[in-house]
């Protein structure tokens, strides 16, 4: 089975390859059905809405079964925001973003920086069948200082230090940020559905 990739992000489609080496369906991203230029708008105020949009737009212009995420960053000092508008909180860059948040937090005390990740991903169809979408979390904190350097990191890693550990997600390995993260937990989700499609 052929599945396309529908994102034009990077660090997200290094996470994919690695959570669904397993399966047996051979994986497009973007650039290989030269859609990396086509940027897709994010018009719903929930993920779902955003991961179907996404995946109808690229499952339509590829003519392939299509996977699409949406995700954010949901900080409870902050009431929930960014949440769905992660990647517009701010203009710029992945550390104008962390950096604005580290601001807003600033003074606010480690017990009060409660924040979790979520994802849903969506699988579409090129024709009428209906999307199936799934959700993933992690729960954490957001750190004082980001943590920058690391090999695998992207967006908000920088500054999310998952519970149970002392150290942001960009300092983890790949291995290890997939085995707990938001966009892990969803596509480990997702995998019964792709297996119940290539049994069919
Ligand atoms: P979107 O899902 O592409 O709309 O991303 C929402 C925002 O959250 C963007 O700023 C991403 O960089 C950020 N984001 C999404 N997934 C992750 C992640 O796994 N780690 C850190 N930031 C993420």
């Amino acid at each position: 089975m052929d599945l396309l990739i529908g994102t034009g992000n990077p660090g997200k489609l290094r996470e994919y390859r690695v959570l669904l080496a397993d399966l047996p369906v051979k994986l497009y991203s973007l650039e290989d059905v030269n859609l990396n230029s086509v940027d897709v708008d994010e018009p719903h105020d929930t993920y779902e809405g955003n991961a179907v949009h996404k995946g109808r737009v690229y499952a339509q212009m590829s003519g392939m079964p299509t996977l699409a995420d949406d995700s954010g960053l949901e900080v409870d000092a902050l009431g929930g925001r960014p949440g769905v508008y992660s990647a517009r909180y701010a203009g710029g860059g992945d550390r104008d973003r962390y950096t604005k948040l580290l601001g807003e937090l600033e003074g606010v005390p480690d017990e009060k920086r409660t924040a979790r990740f979520q994802c849903v991903v969506a699988l579409v169809f090129p024709d009428d069948r209906a999307p199936i979408s799934v959700l993933g979390k992690v729960e954490g904190r957001i750190a004082h200082q980001p943590t920058e350097g690391g090999a695998v990191g992207f967006g908000y890693d920088f500054v999310f230090i998952p519970e149970g550990f002392d150290q942001a997600l960009s300092a983890l390995s790949m291995s290890e940020k997939n085995h707990l993260s938001h966009r892990g937990n969803a596509i480990r989700a997702m995998i019964p559905h792709l297996q119940a499609l290539l049994k069919a």
